[in-house]
């Protein structure tokens, strides 16, 4: 496995190459890739047994994040993504803190939430006590509605009553989903287990539905960078003409942490950031990312200020990063029985276990995060953006596959990024 995430200059390959070089590295058949992946996975006879009115299928570009060490061991992550930099930003960032032994990241808890509403409740302390007795049934009950559950594993573990007054009590049920995201799962036991809460909180029964702030399923990733590694951090085959010493680069990410820290309006932006990686990779394994998405915010806001869901210290002469959110993704169910290309993502992803993935997708948050601040604190966003705009304007004016680089290159350097100039440059470089 040792290397296996390092593929140098994968960004110059043709994609049938990539697709080649990358089926080898992942024990997939080259040809197994293009099948899969040259029409997006899905057609329109199969996306109308997905959702209702289909008139066709929309697809968006699949690729890869390398360099990724994840728990000591090489990953690579699969990305689907509409915006440009996303996949080389996470890339080059794992490619920095990789020295460093690249992501730690850890389940800090796995089970889902389910919440029961009741109201009219009008003993509310006798209703919480004669909940609390009868955990064990009402947990009982609610494994009777998730047989499949109970077989692979998981199931019903805990209850929580809150009470929110004026006759309004909320019961939480934790379920340990195993390897599935689990929304169908939870809502099954809240449906199977709320007319009995009601009958015991002698209250009605209100909504019985899954708690997308879910705080019970959290992942923490680490990581750590050296000033070397981070002064250095572009693509050795790229220009760097930027000469900030990795030490500077440090504290100027520390300080844009605090930015974040201190300001809400920094703080969505920083976050933006590091979903940009998250949701690419719940989108390519076909998760639900408004789910993360929700859950993700909400628990930014949980101590009533938006906070970053990542921050940046110093450690030394190193920089440390850690991010912790709630994320629950899954690697059966779902958009998997139906699209190819998600399985396809699985499979190149190795996932072993949801936790696994999990662990990987907020690993490529950090990372996303990580290239953010570098470059906002350093040479500013747009320069690399426009790096990558000035590549499809030279595909766009009919640059070969060899000649992309070179008329980007020209771009960057003389503007205005626009076909016409990238013609220009072609018929320079065609001699003519
Ligand atoms: C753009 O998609 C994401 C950033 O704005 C994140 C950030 O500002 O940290 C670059």
């Amino acid at each position: 496995m040792q290397g296996q995430s390092r593929i140098p200059g994968f960004y110059k390959l043709s994609v049938d190459e990539r697709r080649s070089q990358l089926g080898e590295r992942v024990g997939l058949d080259a040809a197994e890739l293009s099948r899969t992946l040259d029409h997006g996975g899905l057609d329109a006879a199969s996306a109308d047994k997905v959702v209702e009115n289909v008139v066709g299928v929309y697809v968006l570009p699949f690729g890869v994040v390398l360099n990724l060490r994840l728990n000591g061991k090489d990953r690579i992550a699969p990305m689907v993504v509409e915006e440009p930099s996303v996949i080389a930003a996470a890339s080059n960032a794992a490619r920095i803190v990789r020295p460093c032994g690249g992501f730690q990241a850890e389940i800090l808890s796995g089970h889902m939430t389910a919440q029961v509403q009741l109201y009219d409740v009008s003993d509310p302390l006798g209703a919480v006590r004669r909940l609390r007795e009868n955990e064990e049934q009402l947990l009982a009950l609610g494994a009777d509605a998730v047989p499949n559950l109970i077989a692979r594993g998981g199931g019903p573990r805990a209850l929580e009553v809150r009470d929110l007054e004026d006759g309004f009590l909320v019961i939480h049920i934790h379920v340990d989903c195993g390897d599935a995201m689990g929304a169908n799962l939870v809502n099954s036991v809240a449906e199977a287990v709320g007319p009995e809460m009601a009958r015991l909180a002698q209250g009605r029964l209100g909504l019985r539905i899954l708690s997308n702030l879910c705080d019970h399923r959290r992942v923490r990733v680490r990581c750590w960078a050296k000033g070397e590694d981070l002064a250095h951090g572009r693509d050795s085959n790229r220009e760097d003409d930027d000469d900030i010493p990795g030490d500077e680069i440090i504290d100027a990410i520390v300080r844009a942490s605090e930015f974040a820290e201190r300001d809400p309006y920094r703080a969505a932006t920083h976050n933006k950031g590091i979903m940009n990686g998250i949701d690419s990779v719940a989108l390519a394994t076909g998760n639900d990312y408004r789910a993360v998405e929700a859950g993700a915010h909400a628990f930014a806001a949980r101590s009533g200020q938006y906070m970053p869901l990542a921050i940046w210290r110093r450690e030394g002469d190193r920089l440390f990063g850690e991010l912790e959110l709630p994320l629950a993704l899954g690697i059966v169910g779902g958009t998997l029985r139906v699209h190819p290309v998600a399985r396809l993502a699985l499979k190149l992803a190795h996932a072993k276990s949801a936790n696994d993935l999990i662990m990987l997708a907020a690993s490529v948050g950090l990372a996303s995060n990580l290239a953010a601040l570098r470059a906002l604190a350093t040479v500013g966003i747009q320069r690399g953006h426009m790096a990558l705009h000035a590549r499809s304007v030279a595909i766009a004016a009919g640059a070969r596959h060899d000649q992309v680089e070179r008329v980007a290159f020209a771009l960057t350097n003389g503007g205005p990024i626009t076909v016409e100039s990238a013609r220009r440059v072609l018929e320079e470089l065609n001699g003519r």
